[in-house]
């Protein structure tokens, strides 16, 4: 539960301006009860360098669903020891997996958005939840811009989904363009996949690059059309 009302919220919302001062606020007021969710893409790295800034010891940890890309561990490498940080690292359930491919197959996403639902479900959902119960926050790397779903979100946020924590989104009101100005301004080690036309990058078999013109995220799971493009990870945004 969280220890901050909702008018509290609102409160901090209005008077907390810049990605600095809202990570500023939540690691003063949660760590070490606060980890950064980070999937390695270009808004976590930035996340990643601001919030090692204001506290060389704040927390990062990823869902390893076990279907990366090579390059994704390349970078977390790259940022582990260029910030002297250690990345938590969270695997799903050997049981679950065992028993979801066997019924299903290694490739079970591409046969019906129920098999996909249930392989976000199983790789990158369930572990998230286990790595909320043992915290009070959650940092994002979250923009509105990204999909319907994330367009009324803010910079801290009552989670509902995960037991009413706190939710905090940095850079929710930064572009993808402010994003990398500011990875290139301070030299931050970001997935190459992004110079070979990913933005959004996922799991291996299910992103791919876009053609010039397409939406950001029309790379994920692109064979559902258009689908409302989100694994579960941030569904209370979903109202
Ligand atoms: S997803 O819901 O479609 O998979 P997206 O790739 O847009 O999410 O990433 C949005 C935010 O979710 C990231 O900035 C990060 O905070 C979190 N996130 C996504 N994937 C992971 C992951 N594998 N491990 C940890 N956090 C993740
Ligand atoms: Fe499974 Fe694809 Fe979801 Fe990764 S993105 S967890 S491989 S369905």
């Amino acid at each position: 539960m969280s220890k901050f009302t909702s008018d509290e919220i609102a409160e901090l919302n209005e008077k907390l301006k810049t990605p600095h001062e809202v990570l500023k606020w939540a690691l003063d007021n949660l760590h070490p009860k606060l980890a950064l969710a980070s999937s390695f893409g270009a808004e976590d790295v930035a996340v990643i360098d601001m919030m090692t800034k204001i506290n060389p010891k704040a927390r990062i940890f990823t869902l390893d669903t076990g279907r990366l890309n090579q390059e994704t561990y390349d970078v977390m490498d790259e940022i582990r020891k260029k910030y002297n940080v250690n990345i938590e690292v969270t695997f799903p359930d050997v049981e679950e997996v065992t028993e979801m491919v066997r019924v299903n197959g290694m490739n079970l996403f591409y046969d019906s958005p129920e098999n996909r639902k249930l392989c976000c479900g199983i790789r990158k959902v369930h572990p998230l939840n286990k790595m909320l119960d043992t915290l009070d926050g959650w940092i994002t790397g979250l923009r509105s811009d990204q999909t319907n779903n994330r367009s009324d979100a803010t910079k801290i946020t009552i989670d509902e989904q995960h037991n009413s924590m706190i939710k905090i989104n940095p850079i929710i009101e930064w572009t993808w363009d402010q994003t990398w100005d500011y990875i290139k301004a301070n030299n931050i080690p970001y997935n190459k996949l992004h110079d070979k036309g990913y933005p959004s990058i996922g799991c291996e078999p299910c992103t791919r690059a876009i053609k010039p013109g397409e939406d950001l995220r029309a790379g994920r799971w692109w064979w559902e059309g258009k689908s409302d493009r989100e694994c579960g990870l941030h569904m209370e945004h979903n109202k």
